[in-house]
């Protein structure tokens, strides 16, 4: 297929430079230190990525849907502030609003940083004050979701180009697993994916045809553990979103339902003096060695510092993660409650 704008890397580099990465070190105001961030292995793609990666969700801007609005000097800066801290995996989709293009307008030039991830069988429909989110699966669909996002991010390869969502038999039926190897074989995309959850998720998993799986995880909601496991286990790439349970109980955006896990829990009791809630949530996510990169969404720079220094120690004690899982289990009645 013809990709109407191709654009080299060595002309990006060239271009427009508005932070070169060295100006960017000297100005760099937000506090972020630069740090040894964990690494893990992304399964089959053989590429290491940071344990804490970047959701680029929250940059959706104006008349999408929500009531924050993250405004392109605020989106700039959290955008390389996730790259000055050493992140080097991030999550768009052209779901969400215009987050593609500012990732495209703000990290062009820091292309080789990180590894980029989008999504396909978006099929957005914008409305005067909200984006009503759609999916189609057809090969226009999906040629035409590449030729935008590889627009809007101002590169000229994805690196993992994932399903948002789909059937197995549907993606099968409509040749759309064909198309993306296609598209690999033309180096428009290095890798693909698949970005789904239950009910779907089983069927995708034993086609045994993606490179990485995108799926929701949290102590908290631990639904998908066993696929989780069972795609580490395959040799696939595991990107987990949700990872810190939504912010968890001091969350701008309230989720009762996690909250009432918490509570029932009686997490607050295990925290140790100067955890937060958060780090608790997060720190539980990269306790599981099947993670091999959660894709954390902020818009706040404190949470991003945060999250910075959660990720930066990394684990939790075994002993405390035992026990945090053994309360959950109990009040989810999990099976493996002990
Ligand atoms: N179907 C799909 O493919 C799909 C669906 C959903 C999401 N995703 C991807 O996954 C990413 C993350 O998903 P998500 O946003 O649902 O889950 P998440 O990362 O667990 O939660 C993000 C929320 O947590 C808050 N937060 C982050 N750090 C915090 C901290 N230290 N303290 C308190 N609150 C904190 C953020 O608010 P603040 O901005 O206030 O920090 C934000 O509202 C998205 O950006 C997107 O890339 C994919």
């Amino acid at each position: 297929m013809a990709c109407s704008v191709i654009c080299s890397p060595e002309s990006l580099r060239t271009q427009d430079f508005r932070h070169g990465p060295q100006k960017r070190w000297a100005d760099n105001t937000h506090g972020l230190v630069r740090q040894a961030m964990q690494t893990r292995l992304l399964g089959r793609t053989q590429q290491q990525v940071t344990q804490l990666g970047y959701g680029s969700m929250g940059l959706r801007g104006p008349a999408t849907w929500g009531v924050r609005v993250v405004d392109e000097a605020a989106a700039d800066r959290m955008l390389n502030s996730v790259l000055d801290a050493g992140i080097s995996f991030i999550d768009t989709a052209p779901d969400y609003g215009i987050s593609e293009e500012r990732i495209g307008r703000y990290l062009r030039h820091r292309r080789d940083e990180f590894l980029l991830a989008t999504k396909c069988g978006c099929d957005p429909l914008q409305h005067d004050d909200h984006l009503e989110v759609r999916h189609t699966w057809t090969k226009d669909r999906i040629r035409r979701n590449l030729e935008e996002s590889l627009r809007r991010l101002r590169t000229d390869v994805i690196d993992l180009l994932q399903f948002h969502g789909g059937d197995a038999e549907t993606l099968q039926h409509e040749g759309l697993i064909d198309l993306l190897l296609e598209f690999r074989e033309r180096g428009h995309i290095r890798w693909l994916g698949i970005s789904s959850s239950l009910p779907q998720l089983p069927a995708l998993l034993q086609l045994d045809v993606f490179d990485t799986v995108q799926l929701p995880w949290s102590c908290l909601d631990p639904r998908h553990e066993p696929l989780m496991n069972q795609a580490a286990e395959q040799g696939m790439g595991v990107i987990v979103r949700g990872g810190i349970a939504q912010g968890g109980p001091d969350a701008e955006i309230q989720r009762p339902l996690l909250n009432q896990v918490w509570e029932q829990a009686g997490l607050d009791e295990l925290l140790s003096p100067g955890m937060s809630r958060a780090e608790l949530l997060l720190r539980c996510t990269l306790s599981q060695s099947s993670c091999h990169t959660t894709i954390v969404g902020t818009c706040n720079p404190e949470h991003l510092q945060e999250n910075l220094r959660s990720a930066e120690r990394g684990p939790l004690p075994a002993d405390l993660l035992q026990e945090v899982e053994r309360r959950i289990n109990q009040v989810l009645n999990r099976d493996d409650a002990s």
